[in-house]
């Protein structure tokens, strides 16, 4: 096929695969200057099967090179390449280095097909730098022969000096501890869960440690778990927990219960996020990156010849604000280089009407607060034209910020596509602060700097790019309206 990166619906700064079925992220891992973007992925064809590892690349986690497929589907064995994560051997503790530098070590779910299916963890290595791998002749390393046992997140764990694998056992809504000295003997440490939101099945988990505000001697960790179905905005999301790990078990603080439970994302589309590993200390961020579908109609959604983009990438904090400890995501600085035709615009004040912005577009990135005065639904109208329009504002009676996207575009695909996202939302000093971005398929919505995030899916006419401001009830303002568009990361 002839791969413009100009198809209907094409994002415009988010990765997709030139071809084909994509969905989680696998196996991103840091190497010498090179952001390596592993995932799902169909070889064949535009729906999910042959699992494979395909492979993208970066220096600035914005633009992305495609290279081959990494690890591919094992037709002999009908080994589906499940999801997984990867690493670098520093101290070549796995004996897979060839003397040339650190190995980087894949550890991925095996599916294997067959009379009587069942998933293990296997591993796969590659010594010329993530290219290619090959398999390890010992697989599976971790093996009860369960038909649901997957998802291996590795990471070294400094304290003590050996590799540490969270693991998730899907129907169970729990996850499982090991640890090991060379990759390849895995020893079992403990179990988390149930625990949080159950209603689905629990897969991808990640788990790392953040230091409140940045302090060293405030050290949180962070278990990050994906529910399918039943997640807040229907079908796919995926929550956080907080708390404390001992080298052996992981205790997540009180406040994380079923009634309570903090989503990493309110809205429909963000899935199966994992971080990066081996990033220099001199970054030090915790940067993830997650996959914008949803299983309820991901192999419906209207794009060809790919199906599936990733998010941004986004950082993940901890702050204390007000005595409370917040999980705070925000997109990665580096997709401010792709600003461009950046304007400013005055305060908006509306009455229980609506106004068109002197702004279009298709692509970009908008900032704002809404002071939502007595009205009762106050916002933005985004990617609007020919009765298409996506809604984003702020509800006073139920303070969260929703994105309505019944009219958006295409919708009809599949029944259940059609949702509205709400996410909590507090106002600061009488205001919310919107930070929006745009492309040509989605929308991701930052609240009030990164406490709560919305991500939606969207498939408007290209031609729809009207951005309209509105007050339903009463009285909102609009005031430091800042719009940049954004450039295409696609060299075409
Ligand atoms: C999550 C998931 C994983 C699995 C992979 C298969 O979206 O179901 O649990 O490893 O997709 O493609």
């Amino acid at each position: 096929a002839d791969v413009t990166f100009e198809e209907k619906y094409r994002p415009q700064y988010h990765y997709s695969p030139k071809i084909n079925w994509m969905n989680d992220p696998n196996g991103l891992v840091y190497h010498q200057g090179t952001w390596h973007l592993y995932h799902q992925y169909n070889p064949f064809g535009t729906r999910w099967g042959y699992m494979s590892w395909n492979h993208a690349t970066s220096t600035d986690l914005i633009h992305w090179e495609h290279r081959p497929v990494a690890i591919p589907y094992g037709q002999d064995e009908e080994e589906g390449i499940f999801s997984g994560s990867a690493v670098v051997d520093h101290t070549n503790s796995s004996g897979f280095g060839d003397g040339n530098g650190a190995p980087i070590v894949a550890v991925y779910t095996s599916a294997y097909g067959g009379e009587e299916p069942y998933q293990a963890q296997s591993l796969a290595y590659s010594t010329d730098g993530g290219i290619t791998f090959t398999k390890y002749e010992g697989n599976p390393v971790l093996t009860f022969e369960d038909p649901n046992f997957r998802d291996p997140n590795v990471k070294w764990d400094a304290v003590n000096e050996r590799w540490l694998m969270v693991v998730a056992l899907p129907l169970q809504h729990k996850v499982q501890f090991y640890a090991s000295d060379n990759l390849i003997d895995w020893e079992y440490l403990s179990d988390f869960g149930p625990a949080g939101a159950t209603g689905g099945i629990w897969e991808c988990p990640d788990l790392f440690p953040l230091a409140v505000d940045g302090d060293p001697d405030r050290i949180k960790w962070v278990l990050h778990v994906d529910m399918n179905p039943g997640a807040i905005a229907g079908g796919s999301g995926s929550q956080f927990f907080v708390g404390d790990w001992d080298g052996t078990r992981f205790t997540a603080d009180p406040e994380f219960s079923e009634e309570d439970v903090i989503w990493a994302d309110y809205g429909t589309d963000y899935y199966a996020a994992i971080s990066w590993n081996n990033v220099p200390e001199d970054d030090g961020r915790r940067i993830m990156i997650g996959w914008m579908n949803n299983w309820d109609y991901a192999n419906e959604i209207p794009t060809s010849p790919w199906r599936s983009a990733m998010s941004l990438p986004r950082t993940v904090e901890l702050n204390e604000k007000n005595g409370k400890v917040w999980i705070i995501q925000q997109p990665v600085a580096e997709l401010e280089q792709l600003r461009s035709g950046t304007s400013r615009i005055g305060r908006v004040s509306l009455n229980s009407n609506i106004e068109d912005a002197e702004i279009s577009g298709k692509s970009y990135e908008l900032l704002m607060e809404i002071d939502p005065g007595n009205s009762t639904l106050a916002g933005i109208k985004v990617r609007s034209g020919n009765g298409e329009e996506t809604i984003i504002g702020y509800d006073s009676s139920t303070e969260t910020v929703y994105a309505d996207r019944s009219i958006s575009g295409d919708v009809t695909f599949h029944e259940s596509f059609v949702r509205t996202s709400r996410a909590p939302a507090r106002l600061i000093d009488g205001k919310v602060r919107l930070r929006i971005f745009v492309d040509w398929s989605s929308v991701e919505i930052f609240i009030n700097d990164g406490e709560s995030v919305i991500t939606k899916r969207i498939f408007p006419e290209p031609e729809s790019t009207g951005i309209r401001f509105f007050a339903d009830g009463g009285e909102a303002k609009f005031t430091n309206i800042e719009f940049h568009e954004i450039k295409s990361i696609w060299d075409n």
